[in-house]
């Protein structure tokens, strides 16, 4: 039995956003809508969409390359590979699978798990708690999402909203106590899954051409009973990780959100009391890449000195399911 590490770190992260960008106005050229209702009411003004032979293991693979570069790490150091997907490249084999043999990582424990926009709190917990046995030393963690595959491009309700992406982290354990990751609360309530759901392509409604005929390979959403929602498990699921570790609101250096609508972040800011400049955003550039969006901005922050030594930084997210999820990491 391997000696258990004292914490679980951050050692690198990376993302990759598709080339191939989207403006609302592209997007006014398709379905009835404009620039100015797609911004006012979400804050979003382009998004990435993969190219037709790019997918999701393809995209998750270049963002796992970036974080192991930026780990210093190598394919063979990796132990766990986790992807957090609602748009995996088939059914089986696992995103994670495919994306171990694109990289090369030669022996490692390999599975996907579907938590939509929360997928990424999700996988974090998962490889944390695996690493915190001592089994498992290095955990490759990934959020990535070819949404454009699942969209339905005749309805301006949905199609606006979401993009193309990954990112991607290296968990370890380390011997620094207190640092690295230092908690999670994450939950779940399936009862209000038909707000936001894609009801074809699994074994209820398997693709047939009536299945096909009645759009049911789309992302189906509610979207004003989502956003009440989404306020209500972010701010609850943010509140209950301070209380339980005995922290207020102005110790957190920094706050990434779900990307979802810049509304619902502006709504959270104020029950919190966290001031809008102390959440990092970039959902202007990519729109809502579920799985993808966490660790996408979560990449960016370190990048342009968002995130610093020291800092305390909160991740909160909710996505269909629906799931929710609260993280706080402390940076070494
Ligand atoms: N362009 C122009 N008009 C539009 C568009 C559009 N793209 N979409 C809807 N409209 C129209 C509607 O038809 C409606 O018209 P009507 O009044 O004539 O009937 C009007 O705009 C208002 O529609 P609402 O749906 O009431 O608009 P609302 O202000 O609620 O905004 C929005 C809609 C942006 C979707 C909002 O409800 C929202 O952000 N909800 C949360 C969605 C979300 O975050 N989903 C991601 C979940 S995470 C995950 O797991 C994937």
């Amino acid at each position: 039995m391997s000696l258990a590490p004292l914490s679980v770190v951050i050692k690198g992260t990376g993302s990759y956003k598709p080339e191939n960008i989207q403006t609302n106005d592209d997007l006014a050229k398709k379905v009835d809508t404009s620039d100015e209702w797609i911004f006012t009411r979400t804050g979003i003004r382009e998004r990435r969409i993969a190219a037709d032979n790019e997918h999701a293991s393809d995209m998750g693979a270049k963002a796992a390359e970036k974080a192991l570069a930026d780990a210093g790490m190598e394919a063979a150091d990796i132990d766990i590979v986790i992807v957090a997907t609602i748009t995996p490249d088939m059914p089986f084999p696992s995103t994670a699978c495919l994306v171990q043999t694109k990289l090369g990582i030669p022996n490692a424990m390999c599975m996907d798990i579907e938590a939509a926009c929360s997928g990424f709190l999700y996988i974090m917990e998962v490889a944390a708690s695996l690493i915190k046995t001592g089994r498992y030393r290095n955990a490759l963690i990934i959020g990535s999402e070819k949404l454009s595959s699942i969209l339905d491009w005749e309805d301006r309700t949905t199609c606006v909203l979401f993009g193309d992406g990954a990112g991607a982290a290296i968990l370890s354990g380390s011997d620094e106590p207190e640092v690295g990751v230092i908690d999670f609360k994450l939950g779940a309530d399936g009862a209000n899954g038909e707000v936001l759901y894609m009801p074809g392509g699994g074994s209820a409604n398997p693709a047939t051409p009536a299945s096909i005929d009645n759009r049911l390979h789309f992302l189906k959403m509610r979207g004003r009973e989502v956003f009440k929602l989404a306020v209500k498990v972010m701010q609850q699921a943010a509140e209950e990780i301070l209380e339980q570790n005995g922290l207020k609101s102005d110790q957190l250096a920094c706050v990434i959100p779900h990307q979802a609508n810049l509304r619902i972040i502006e709504l959270l800011s104020s029950r919190l009391d966290i001031p809008m400049d102390r959440f990092y955003l970039n959902l202007e550039n990519y729109g809502n890449t579920s799985a993808a969006s966490i660790p996408i901005a979560m990449d960016e922050a370190f990048r342009v000195g968002r995130i610093k030594s020291g800092d305390l930084v909160l991740l909160v997210a909710f996505g269909a399911g629906l799931t929710w999820g609260a993280a706080l990491v402390k940076c070494p």
